[in-house]
């Protein structure tokens, strides 16, 4: 398993491959790699003859006092388990490399009203942060396709828009969330937790489908589900950013055009801030 540190060492690579009439997919991740990130890596592998993993914790998109310093960096373990699941390439470029110019005076994309919702309102910046990154992975890796993972719903819809509003030329697709088998969907933030919030960690979960039982079963009170719901993560020792149901497709709240429902979470445990979101049918 070839680690290319550097884009020109990269680019010699991509090069020769798309010379051969290979066709590129890439899975940008930021490591401490998990089934979630693994089964990414699949569904890439399946649609085209070569894959890249890249490897960025991006200073771009963590607030001031988030975890950028304490991120988990386990880049030997990674290799590992992105060579037993057959990938051809990690790229793993240090800060330097993607930020030639320093951080501060770096270009930035500034995403739609999309970015300002939901965790965007709770991590200002966050979404631009992870758009510039994701556009440069984009320009360096030049894939046919990207693959991301719908545990993280909003940055999915938002990295779709980027492409299609600036013509990238990137097919963006989402993967289905990876859990485990109490229902917590797999992040590497999960190791934040003690074992006795880990525990109480799949109620995250299983609030997110007893809303969409009550959808399913005609209930229209999105705001009362949303209540009861941030309600009785309180009581079992959360302290929920928000709960909301919205539009699947643009997540403005619903309306009556809605076809698909989407109910999205964020809320923090001790250490950890999880999210997680589900499909919902309306009745
Ligand atoms: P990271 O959190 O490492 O996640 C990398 C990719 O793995 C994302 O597309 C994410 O949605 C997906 N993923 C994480 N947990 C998953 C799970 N349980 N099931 C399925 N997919 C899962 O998201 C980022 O990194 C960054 O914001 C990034 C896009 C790399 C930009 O820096």
């Amino acid at each position: 398993m070839h680690i290319a540190h550097s884009i020109d060492d990269l680019r010699k690579i991509t090069t020769g491959w798309k010379q051969q009439g290979e066709t590129i997919a890439l899975v940008p991740t930021m490591g401490n790699l998990h089934s979630g990130h693994l089964q990414l890596v699949k569904a890439a592998r399946e649609q085209h003859t070569k894959s890249v993993v890249s490897i960025f914790v991006n200073p771009l998109q963590f607030g001031p006092d988030e975890d950028f310093d304490s991120y988990p960096r386990t880049l030997s373990a990674d290799a590992e388990a992105v060579a037993d699941v057959g990938a051809d390439l990690i790229f793993a470029p240090s800060v330097a490399e993607m930020y030639p110019d320093g951080q501060d005076t770096h270009v930035e994309v500034k995403l739609p009203y999309l970015a300002n919702l939901l965790c965007g309102e709770h991590r200002p910046g966050h979404f631009d942060g992870v758009g510039t990154v994701v556009l440069k992975l984009f320009n360096i890796v030049q894939p046919h396709s990207a693959f991301f993972g719908e545990k993280d719903f909003q940055q999915l819809l938002l990295l779709k828009t980027i492409s299609r509003q600036l013509n990238v030329p990137v097919d963006v697709q989402g993967v289905p969330t990876v859990r485990a088998d109490d229902g917590l969907a797999l992040s590497s933030r999960n190791q934040y937790l003690t074992a006795a919030e880990r525990t109480i960690a799949p109620l995250l979960q299983t609030t997110l489908q007893t809303i969409a039982t009550a959808l399913a079963a005609g209930n229209r009170n999105y705001a009362e589900l949303e209540t009861a719901g941030i309600a009785s993560l309180r009581k079992a020792g959360f302290e929920p950013d928000y709960i909301q149901v919205r539009d699947a497709d643009t997540l403005a709240a619903p309306s009556d055009t809605t076809h698909h429902l989407r109910i999205l979470a964020a809320a923090r445990l001790g250490g950890a801030r999880l999210i997680d979101n589900i499909g919902a049918a309306r009745a």
